[in-house]
């Protein structure tokens, strides 16, 4: 048997949804019930009626569907699928930044550990960051922990942002150099950026939002060529979606954290119902309410 019809089978056995991010393998996509970006996941988990989240993504998606819904058991099918940039960020340097700034709100980009998103007032995601920065009451604002994200939330608002040095490893590969090869490879094509490029990449883009984000721009363009400034299986999904439509990825622009999440640990996951993820309760009361308030936020892009 495939393992596919064999987690088509647990899935029915545990009532069991699988929730997979749009950087996920191509043959995961193709199982999951629903793909998307962070802010659609968790939007996902907040309402799903299924007993078992099996998380395909990376652990601070998992662990925001768990905080979501304590009540479930929320399956990460490799524990060690984290994201570097969450890595970065740790609350005992938050703390230290609230002591300095008494008054500046905590923004906390979802990709945080639960530790941190407890320090903060509320969380965004790529697609929502103006928008949750523009709703806040303080002029001051502090911004963990993806300083390309706060710079380029900075354009758009009033208020100062202060941000935290860290930054994604796979975004910051994609160079103005690579961008401008493509360009020159492909001088019809629209270019096409996560926030979390680097501002001088930002700045040549034609359209800069999250990984949804982009469908939405692609659907709403009467061009057909794109170069994609984000992580390379966001092409398959586009690709699937938009079949007439031509896409190009930035060479090495991989997250191999999100890779490690395979069919295999999927089925072993739904067979053994582990690994869970488990946070302790009071961590996840305190992680709640910024989570939920970046939801009643809504959509951005
Ligand atoms: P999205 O929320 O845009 O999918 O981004 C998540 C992420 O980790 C980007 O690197
Ligand atoms: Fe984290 Fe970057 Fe991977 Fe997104 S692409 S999960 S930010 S390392």
């Amino acid at each position: 048997m495939q393992p596919q019809e064999r987690i088509a089978e647990l899935k029915k056995e545990r009532n069991a949804v699988i929730l997979a991010h749009n950087y996920q393998l191509p043959e995961i996509q193709e199982i999951a019930d629903f793909v998307g970006d962070s802010l659609g996941l968790a939007m996902q988990a907040s309402k799903t009626e299924a007993d078992v989240i099996v998380f395909c993504g990376v652990d601070f998606m998992a662990e925001s569907a768990k905080i979501l819904n304590p009540g479930k058991i929320v399956l990460h099918p490799e524990a060690k699928a984290c994201c570097p940039m969450a890595a970065m960020c740790d609350p005992s340097g938050v703390r230290m930044l609230k002591k300095d700034f008494p008054r500046a709100d905590v923004v906390a980009y979802v990709n945080t550990s639960a530790e941190c998103k407890a320090e903060a007032d509320v969380c965004c995601t790529s697609s929502n960051a103006v928008k949750v920065v523009n709703s806040l009451e303080s002029d001051l604002v502090i911004f963990i922990p993806d300083e390309n994200l706060a710079n380029y939330v900075q354009r758009f608002t009033d208020k100062n942002i202060i941000p935290w040095p860290g930054y994604c490893p796979t975004h910051e590969s994609i160079t103005l150099e690579k961008i401008e090869k493509l360009k020159s490879e492909h001088p019809q094509a629209l270019v096409v950026v996560h926030p979390e490029c680097r501002p001088d990449v930002i700045d040549i883009a034609d359209s800069v939002c999250s990984t949804e984000g982009m469908l939405s721009y692609v659907r709403g363009s009467a061009k057909t060529e794109f170069i994609i400034g984000t992580e390379k299986e966001m092409l398959y999904r586009l690709g699937k979606e938009f079949p007439d439509k031509r896409f190009y990825e930035v060479p090495g622009a991989v997250c191999p954290t999100m890779k490690l999440i395979t069919l295999d640990n999927i089925l072993a996951a739904l067979e053994s119902m582990s690994p869970e993820v488990t946070l302790p309760n009071e961590l996840m009361d305190k992680a709640r309410a910024p989570l939920e308030r970046m939801m009643s936020v809504g959509r951005g892009d």
